[in-house]
């Protein structure tokens, strides 16, 4: 289940309830898909082939097509990022930039484990939004944010997008934003 880390303060809000309200409040879609409908040996792989990701997609097609259909996505696909990943150190420091773009950025986590850092609300200002396998967020379109990995580097996430292309990101300078 996700866990809040308010920057700030260092406040842990923990357990499901609290935590959708807070990311409610926040106007991030916060959902639960149950981690264990994945055959086992696919729920602790990080290295995976075409024939594994497409087995993790047809696993969760109910609930991909659900959210699609409530939401406008129109395609998705399996990221997949470990110590196997060629380049993760340099991807990693690409990622940890805080940005904005066009379009939600959605990840449904069907292993291991990942952050999102949030811009909040001026009273909240940045917090971190740790998910493991079965947590489904959507970032709002023009939210800075970044997304890295948490100390065990593995993740694997279903992506789902409106439009492929239109989804560039903007970096966003901020001079308030301390990396913790
Ligand atoms: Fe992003």
């Amino acid at each position: 289940m996700a866990e809040i880390r308010i920057r700030n303060t260092n406040e842990r809000i923990t357990g499901e309830a609290n935590v959708k309200a807070f990311l409610d409040k926040q106007e991030v879609l916060y959902e639960h898909w149950n981690a264990s409908k994945l055959p086992a040996p696919l729920q602790n792989k990080f290295l995976l082939n075409d024939e594994e990701k497409s087995g993790i997609l047809a696993t969760y097609d109910e609930e991909i097509r659900d959210l699609a259909q409530r939401r406008g996505y129109k395609t998705w696909d399996i990221i997949a990022l470990s110590d196997a990943t060629p380049n993760l150190d340099e991807l990693l420091k690409k990622f940890e930039q805080v940005h904005t773009h066009t379009e939600d950025e959605v990840r449904a986590i069907t292993a291991g484990k990942g952050i999102f850092i949030i811009k909040g609300s001026e009273d909240v200002g940045y917090f971190d939004v740790e998910l493991e396998a079965g947590d489904v967020i959507s970032v709002p379109e023009n939210k800075p944010h970044f997304f890295t990995l948490m100390e065990n580097r593995q993740i694997v996430a279903v992506r789902l997008f409106i439009e492929t292309e239109g989804w560039i990101a903007h970096p966003f300078a901020d001079a308030s934003f301390q990396k913790a």
